[in-house]
């Protein structure tokens, strides 16, 4: 079921004419429309081939690598977890995800509905409905209470937002997040110059036409703007696990947060 932006966990089902009255984010309306909005763009996108092909054959084993960090064997997954999506994504990731084990409760949440409707589709029936909170939620200021969740997810998210909705997201990822929980990020690396498609000019032009936030993102401290934002809320963070993909072109980082 998808339910309509309300506080914590009280939910109310709303029909699809509903949804119209919720603005969409500008960056979102005018540079992913054809991505994330059109009916078309979802259709061809949303396929694990289409993913992996985009990630340049990384998707499987970057969604792999995140599913398995809800293994028994991380040290972080003591009890079962209440988990948080933050924003949906395509592909299977959060399809595997939900049907983890170690996943007592998935809340994921999209600003766009069509995004909803979609994951709706791709999580078994009976998985939905007894472990999955499917709802409408601007990333910049989520539906959930402080410190609801043990672990929330960014799936490539972070790359497609300007640098305010960027601190935003953050802030509100590190609010939702318990003490002694933890936040996963999924995305592109720093760009260090090294990466082959970092040193020619061509490719990282292509990227930056198709991903216009993509290069201040590229040149970011995750690192440092995620302490900060921590340090607002009285909060720690702590980076306990990295890996990285296709030369460092992606990682998958794993942080914990007091
Ligand atoms: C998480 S990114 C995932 C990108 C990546 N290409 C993928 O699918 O694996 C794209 C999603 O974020 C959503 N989104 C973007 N900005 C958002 C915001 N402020 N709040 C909630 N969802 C947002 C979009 O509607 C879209 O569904």
């Amino acid at each position: 079921m998808i339910t309509n932006t309300l506080p914590h966990n009280v939910s109310k089902s709303i029909s699809k004419k509903q949804f119209s009255k919720y603005a969409l984010p500008e960056y979102l309306a005018k540079h992913y429309w054809w991505a994330y909005l059109s009916p078309t763009g979802v259709k061809f996108f949303d396929r694990p081939f289409m993913v992996n092909r985009i990630l340049w054959g990384q998707y499987h084993k970057i969604a792999q690598d995140a599913v398995n960090l809800f293994s028994s064997e991380n040290e972080l997954v003591n009890t079962k977890q209440k988990v948080a999506g933050v924003s949906c994504a395509y592909g299977e990731f959060f399809p595997k995800l939900a049907l983890n084990n170690n996943v007592e409760q998935l809340f994921l949440f999209d600003i766009a509905p069509i995004q909803l409707s979609q994951m709706q589709k791709k999580i078994p029936a009976q998985v939905l409905t007894s472990k999955c909170k499917l709802f409408l939620s601007n990333a910049e200021q989520i539906s959930l209470a402080n410190q609801s969740v043990d672990s929330s997810i960014l799936f490539f998210l972070l790359h497609e937002l300007p640098v305010q909705a960027r601190a935003n997201v953050l802030a509100e990822t590190i609010r939702i997040t318990k003490s002694g929980g933890r936040i996963i990020i999924a995305d592109y690396a720093a760009n260090r110059d090294k990466h082959f498609f970092n040193r020619f000019k061509i490719f990282n032009s292509v990227f930056e036409k198709l991903e216009p936030f993509l290069a201040n993102f590229w040149h970011c401290d995750l690192n440092a703007e995620l302490l900060e934002q921590a340090k607002c809320q009285g909060r720690k963070i702590t980076m306990i696990s990295e890996r990285y993909y296709f030369s460092r072109f992606y990682r998958l980082l794993e942080f914990k947060v007091e």
